[in-house]
């Protein structure tokens, strides 16, 4: 039984409530076998019978679980930096996906990509991700909007599920926007959607989530119901952007459609915070994408006291999140949201883990959890996302086996 020995601090975020509990154990050590967590805990309390096992050391550092990037659009052609400049000068991001730019135009060069090279990609951007600690990602498709790109995007997330250098978790997206060539029938669209897409989705097994980008632009209360009832009867939990870019409601819509997540937030109202505490909806919180479009950002203080668990993610995707540097979103989270680096890291970590339906194997350090953790070169979880250095994170683990950097011993 392998073990991790010498953590100066560890965060095993093992309790299931509480968005500041990390559950933090000083000169720590972490045990297990076949690639799950046996045993965390004191050091000076480890069991007899592991001590005499091969023992890596942690160098005193501190030990998180593995991250988890709860929203993302992993697979996509293209990039559309000229946008990021457009939007400097003051063309706002409607307008320029109004002229025909933003999602449509990553949806063009998406199309134009086989299931190779939209592999290769991903896979390039994992192992950067992985590089910061990252262990599980959720990735969308939604830059296909056919039915045959939407399936090669959840083809390609379901080969990197097999081969890493991380853990995928699928998410259908064809309800992203109304693609081009169905401008004049929307409705025809969302028969496509409901129709043609999920089912062929859910017969392949390909996602565990149905999304639906709710809003004036997008996809509207009453389109997102019927697309996300659809997918809850082929088996595709709910999952929705809303209350981006205008305040519709789409929190109160996430909470009675039993959504698991509620993404975006920043127009979010009070009676919106109430109904996803009530429905025990996760809100994830993108800082990043709030500061590319130079938004207000969501009241994540107001969501936490108002009891809803809040989750931080990366949102990547080449438009509003070029990023996929989901640290640098959680310092974001402390420094324009207040919320602590304790919050964070439980937001980046169970709470995002509960947002992609896997609480209680990702995302904590506890007995039955997966091996899944980051050796991180800081004292505490405030000094490292205070100073955020890069490349402070020296190892990360998937199921016991080391992924990236290297740990000593053993
Ligand atoms: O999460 N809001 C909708 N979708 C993405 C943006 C996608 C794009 O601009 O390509 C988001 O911000
Ligand atoms: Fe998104």
């Amino acid at each position: 039984m392998p073990r991790l020995a010498n953590i100066g601090s560890l965060a095993t975020c093992a309790s299931p409530s509480g968005q500041d509990d990390i559950g933090l154990i000083r000169d720590a050590a972490l045990v297990w076998r076949d690639g799950i967590v046996r045993w965390a805990g004191p050091a000076a309390a480890l069991p007899v019978e592991y001590a005499d096992e091969p023992a890596w050391d942690a160098g005193g550092r501190l030990v998180i679980p593995g991250l988890v990037d709860a929203h993302t659009h992993l697979a996509f052609g293209g990039w559309r930096a000229g946008e990021f400049s457009d939007r400097l000068r003051g063309r706002d991001y409607l307008e320029i996906a109004a002229a025909g730019g933003g999602i449509k135009s990553t949806v063009r060069a998406t199309r134009a990509l086989d299931e190779e090279a939209l592999l290769a990609r991903a896979r390039e951007f994992l192992s950067g991700m992985v590089s910061l600690g990252i262990t599980t990602v959720e990735a969308k498709s939604g830059y296909g909007l056919d039915l045959e790109t939407e399936l090669r995007l959840l083809r390609v997330y379901r080969r990197l599920d097999e081969m890493g250098p991380a853990r995928i978790v699928s998410t259908c997206l064809a309800a992203h926007v109304v693609p081009a060539e169905w401008a004049e029938d929307r409705a025809g669209y969302v028969k496509l959607v409901t129709e043609r897409i999920l089912p062929a989705v859910a017969e392949e097994g390909l996602a565990e989530f149905c999304d639906v980008f709710v809003e004036d632009s997008a996809f509207s209360a009453d389109e997102a119901r019927r697309i996300c009832e659809r997918g809850s009867e082929l088996g595709l939990r709910p999952k929705l952007h809303v209350d981006q870019l205008t305040g519709g409601g789409g929190a109160e819509l996430a909470a009675s459609l039993g959504a698991v997540s509620a993404d975006h937030l920043e127009y979010v109202s009070e009676a919106g915070i109430e109904a996803l505490a009530a429905a025990g909806v996760v809100g994830v919180t993108l800082p990043l994408a709030t500061l590319y479009l130079n938004q207000t950002p969501p009241p994540a203080r107001g969501l936490i006291d108002g009891g809803v668990a809040v989750a931080v993610a990366s949102d990547f995707n080449p438009g509003t999140a070029p990023s996929w540097h989901l640290p640098f979103a959680m310092t974001l989270a402390c420094a324009r949201q207040r919320m602590t680096p304790a919050e964070v890291l439980r937001g980046a970590t169970r709470y995002a883990a509960r947002a992609v339906g896997r609480e209680g194997e990702a995302g904590s350090l506890e007995p039955g959890a997966a091996a899944d953790f980051a050796v991180i070169d800081a004292p505490d979880v405030e000094h490292w996302l205070y100073h955020l250095r890069p490349n402070a994170c020296v190892a990360t683990a998937i199921g016991g086996e080391i992924r990236h950097g290297v740990l000593h011993g053993a």
